[in-house]
Order: structure tokens, then sequence, then C-alpha cells
């Protein structure tokens, strides 16, 4: 596979999509295996980032089950600003609910906070963290991510929904910056 180019940014291959697969299929068996006895739970999608890994998830649940989307934003470029914004609220109550929380990544776990601390608002009765890639190393929260299919080095990737300011989301395979590659290009000044 080769680097791809987003904006002013070079990123090499990181994880293949039969990697993510494969990835996304060991957690869906734990989801499947801890909530068989739950009474039918909301998968809740963080929008945008988690659209891919949602419904490729989704696809391997099978449990009796609700759907619905939150939308919160914390980034700009590559690093967080440190604050949620809520771009379309909860849609569906979530009283007495059981609800995984289906994230693409958990960083530095601000969003992941503020979104638990809206559904133990609302009445959640139990809350459980489903995430593709999981950076232990940049994670400065203290809820406890139940399913991370990927743990990652503290590195930008995008890719199978991630993004760099708003690119790349389309990409079926995960990539990494590439600050060499980034620096050469500048300095030859090629895009
Ligand atoms: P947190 O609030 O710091 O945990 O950041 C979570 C959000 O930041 C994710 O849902 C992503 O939208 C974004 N994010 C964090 N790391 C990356 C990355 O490496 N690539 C793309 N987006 C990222
Ligand atoms: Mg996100």
């Amino acid at each position: 596979m080769k680097n791809v180019q987003l904006y002013d940014k070079s990123f090499k291959p990181y994880m293949s999509y039969e990697e993510i697969q494969k990835a996304i299929d060991t957690v869906a068996e734990k989801i499947n295996n801890d909530l068989k006895d739950e009474h039918t739970p909301i998968f809740l999608g963080v929008l945008t980032g988690s659209f891919m890994f949602f419904g490729d998830l989704l696809k391997r649940i099978n449990l009796e089950c609700e759907t619905c989307f939150i939308r919160l934003a914390s980034y700009e470029g590559t690093s967080s600003t440190g604050q949620v914004k809520q771009l379309l609220g909860l849609t569906q109550s979530v009283k007495d609910r059981n609800i995984v929380v289906v994230e693409d990544i958990v960083d530095t776990g601000g969003t992941i906070n503020e979104l638990y601390k809206l559904l133990k608002e609302n009445g959640a009765r139990s809350i459980r963290i489903a995430t593709l890639m999981f950076k232990p190393g940049s994670y400065k929260g203290t809820i406890k991510i139940d399913y991370p299919a990927c743990s990652i080095p503290n590195d930008f990737i995008v890719g199978f929904g991630l993004d760099y300011d708003q690119i790349g989301r389309n990409l079926k395979d995960i990539y990494v910056l590439d600050v060499e590659e980034t620096e050469r290009r500048k300095g030859i000044n090629i895009r």
C-alpha cells in the first residue's frame, strides 16, 4: 500500500481493512456474549467518525437492539481543543436503558467523559463503551473502556471513518501520519 496525501500531510499505511475486520469480529463476539441477558440495548453511535465501525459492528450483533446517534466534536486539525461540542443531541430516551456507546477513537477521553455524564443525567441504566481505536497513552479519563477493538500509540491516524480536517474518512484502510515524508514533501513543495 502507498502513502496518501491529505492537504499538507502525508500518511502511511497502518492497518489494513482485513485486520480491522478481524478486530471487529473479536469485539462483536464479546458484546454478544456480555449482553445476551440484557433487555434490548441501545447502540449509540458517536458521529461522524464512528459511521463505518458502527455499520460493521452492528452487522455482527445478534441481540435484539435499537440504534441511535449523537454528534459531538472536540477536534480541530490534528489536536484536541479540549472543548466538547454537542452538535446533535440525544434524539431518544435513554432512561432505564442499557447503552453501548460506539466511538471511532478514544484519545484524551474528554468526549467520552462528557457523553457518559449526559447519559447518566438522563437516567441510563448501564453504559458500556466500544471504540474502534483506543490511545491508552493519552487517555486521562477514569471511565472503563470496555471494548477497545485496537489499542494504538499516540499517533494521529485517518481512514475507516477517521478524518484529518474532515477529509480521509472514506479510506477503507487506516493510515498514520508520516512525519518524515510530510517534511520531505514540504521541502520540495509538492502536494
Ligand atoms: P478525545 O475527546 O480526546 O478522547 O477525542 C476523541 C475524538 O477526537 C474522537 O472521537 C475523534 O473524533 C478525534 N480524534 C482523536 N484522535 C484522533 C486521530 O488520531 N485521528 C482522527 N481523529 C482523532
Ligand atoms: Mg469521535
